[in-house]
């Protein structure tokens, strides 16, 4: 599958996601970078859905809570890190503990804070592009 593409709407983005996730196997990080509203929750849905961890309205914004874990056993995880402020906030997410297991872990803002972690990552960067218009890069 393609490593750039443009989509058009949200549904083109977890279209994309779905197909991707095929590449995916765990352990795996995926790290999503992209400016407010640029589509990695909704990337993320798609992904989420393809690895068939979870409905896509079950699969929201992780922001009160921190990590969502989706699937049982847990397959996904997915954080975001635009509201950790600092190092000792991040540790807190605990995911030394996640990385226990094989699994996808999926992060947003993920240049917020460097991760040590011997799995295989995958960057992901969204761009606005005007409009409904996004660009996804697999880099
Ligand atoms: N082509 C597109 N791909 C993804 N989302 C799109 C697209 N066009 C419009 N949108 C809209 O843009 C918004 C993307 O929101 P989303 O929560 O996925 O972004 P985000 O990158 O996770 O933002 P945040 O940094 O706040 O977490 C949604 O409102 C969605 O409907
Ligand atoms: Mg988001």
């Amino acid at each position: 599958m393609a490593e750039e593409i443009i989509t058009h709407s949200p549904e083109e983005t977890a279209n994309w996601g779905r197909e991707f996730a095929k590449r995916l196997s765990a352990p795996v990080l995926v790290l999503l970078t992209g400016e407010l509203g640029s589509g990695k929750t909704t990337l993320t849905k798609g992904i989420v859905t393809g690895l068939g961890a979870a409905r896509e309205e079950e699969v929201t914004s992780p922001t009160f809570t921190l990590v969502h874990v989706y699937g049982k056993p847990a397959k996904v995880y997915h954080a975001d890190l635009y509201r950790i402020e600092s190092f000792h906030d991040f540790e807190t997410l605990g995911l030394e503990d996640i990385f226990a297991k094989p699994a996808v872990v999926i992060l947003e803002w993920s240049e917020r804070f460097p991760l040590q972690s011997p799995w295989t990552q995958v960057r992901i960067r969204l761009e606005h592009q005007g409009g409904d218009a996004r660009r996804i890069r697999v880099t």
